[in-house]
């Protein structure tokens, strides 16, 4: 069976098509950041002129036309209002006018499973780590299957946080990505570390990384905010790694897209035999074929909604979610 999937949780329109399973399309638009962050009506405003021709995009490179899919899936949430809902009435559309199932797919379901189904990974300790969210989760079976969250932030994401610490540092474009270019041969100075048992807060941290920038320089200040949340992370990582004694751990959202953060979660795991996965950065990045791929899931687990009443979910927790696959 073909899929479609679209995603527009934030900057992204992304349509992408599996088919069985194997991901035969992945196509997208991407709103590029000026220097205020995303305001989310111009974003929004981005997915609404690019969806058509996204939507044409990956039909074309899977070889499909519409009359050949078997189901549609949208990113429900979490995200911003407005780019949600640009995704839902594309999707709407598309089901209603060519007669097709559509389902509603959480964006952090979505990030993990494209991982776990890649590599065939049963029950891994996931991190998930993204723009909004940062979340450790693994698959509990009480009081119904869902991904429990071990531990998280207790205010923002680790990727706003360096995406913020980016744009009051004036590096463009303002991407955690870019910060790790500018820490590249920096030196370590100590910042603020807060774990909590397996939960962690990152403001303090930004704070403190943007007050450092009038007494370092900016090289320095990049590295030692990277190696601080990164440690962070693989600390709260490994303690619940050991509770729940799950063998292996996959690192997936756009932060997964970090060669540094997967090179420390891999060597905090080496010690205790555990392995890392992480699929390539065109599925971490927020894209259409891993909306696709828990589409499918849904669709083949004789999941079935109601079109008309679906709607976009801005704080859609992943834990919420039964996973009924
Ligand atoms: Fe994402």
């Amino acid at each position: 069976m073909a899929v479609i999937g679209i995603e527009s949780t934030a900057h992204t329109f992304g349509v992408g098509i599996c088919e069985d399973g194997k991901i035969i399309a992945n196509q997208k638009s991407m709103y590029q950041i000026k220097d205020k962050g995303m305001v989310p009506i111009k974003v929004a405003a981005h997915h609404s002129e690019k969806s058509s021709s996204v939507i044409k995009a990956a039909l074309d490179e899977a070889g499909l036309n519409i009359e050949e899919i078997d189901a549609i899936g949208y990113s429900m949430g979490p995200g911003l209002g407005p780019c949600l809902a640009v995704g839902l009435r594309s999707a709407k559309r598309l089901a209603l006018d060519n007669k097709i199932p559509l389902f509603p797919v959480n964006h952090a379901v979505a990030h993990i499973e494209v991982t776990k189904q890649r590599f065939g990974v049963a029950d891994p300790l996931i991190v998930y780590v993204s723009g909004g969210n940062s979340q450790i989760l693994g698959i509990e079976k009480s009081p119904f299957k869902h991904y429990h969250v071990y531990g998280e932030t207790f205010d923002i994401g680790i990727g706003n946080m360096l995406d913020s610490f980016a744009r009051e540092a004036g590096i463009v474009p303002s991407w955690g990505s870019e910060v790790a270019k500018v820490a590249a041969g920096g030196s370590y100075f100590e910042m603020p570390y807060t774990v909590k048992g397996m939960d962690f807060t990152f403001t303090g941290l930004l704070t403190f990384a943007v007050k450092s920038l009038a007494l370092h320089p900016i090289k320095d200040v990049a590295y030692s905010l990277q190696e601080t949340s990164f440690s962070m992370l693989c600390e709260a990582s490994e303690r619940a790694m050991l509770l729940t004694g799950k063998k292996n751990l996959i690192v997936c959202g756009g932060v997964a897209q970090s060669s540094r953060l997967k090179e420390m979660l891999e060597k905090m795991a080496k010690p205790h035999r555990r392995r890392v996965y992480v699929s390539p950065n065109e599925l971490n990045a927020d894209n259409g074929a891993m909306i696709a791929v828990v589409a499918e899931s849904m669709f083949k687990s004789g999941q079935s909604f109601d079109i008309e009443k679906l709607d976009i979910k801005q704080r859609y927790r992943a834990d919420s979610v039964e996973i009924r696959w």
